[in-house]
């Protein structure tokens, strides 16, 4: 049966979360966000803040599992640590500045620390890659942001 909804993949970058020693809520968060406004989430996965492996994960999750978006949490900040930015750029074909730019802007509103996340939204051939703040409610206030619009760029992606 063909299922025409869009498919979306959801990447934690942690390195708490990888190992076990925090729990990952956003990317349960996002998941359960995305399926109730009808789209199909594909994949749950968390990985450590290591560059080489999130962009292995990126080229995978657009190549391979044909993902139409590809939402990340965490890694954004300015920890050494925190190389999702880099990552993302690294597997770009194309980028969509605009995407990155609401979120920072439209978040200041909530914490003025919005500005230090370094956030990057990209295109890789046919999949759209956005990066999220790691909070759960950095994510939450970020999809509010986002949501409408994005589905508009999605079915023009496609
Ligand atoms: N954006 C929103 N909307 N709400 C937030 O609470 N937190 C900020 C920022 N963006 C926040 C936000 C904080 S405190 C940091 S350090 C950066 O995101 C980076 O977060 P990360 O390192 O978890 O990716």
């Amino acid at each position: 049966p063909t299922d025409s909804r869009i498919r979306v993949a959801v990447l934690t970058l942690s390195d708490k979360g990888s190992q076990g020693q925090r729990e990952d809520e956003s990317g349960p968060y996002i998941k359960k966000y995305m399926e109730e406004r009808g789209y199909r989430v594909t994949s749950l996965d968390i990985l450590p803040d290591n560059q080489k492996m999130i962009e292995q994960a990126l080229i995978n999750l657009s190549d391979r599992c044909e993902n139409d978006l590809i939402l990340t949490t965490g890694g954004t900040g300015l920890s050494l640590r925190d190389v999702t930015p880099e990552a993302t750029l690294k597997v770009a074909t194309r980028l969509v500045p605009g995407i990155s730019e609401a979120i920072r802007y439209e978040s200041m509103k909530y914490t003025n620390r919005a500005m230090l996340s370094r956030g990057a939204s990209v295109i890789r051939n046919n999949t759209l890659i956005i990066n999220l703040p790691g909070s759960v409610k950095a994510v939450k206030e970020s999809l509010d942001i986002i949501i409408d619009p994005l589905h508009h760029g999605l079915e023009i992606l496609k």
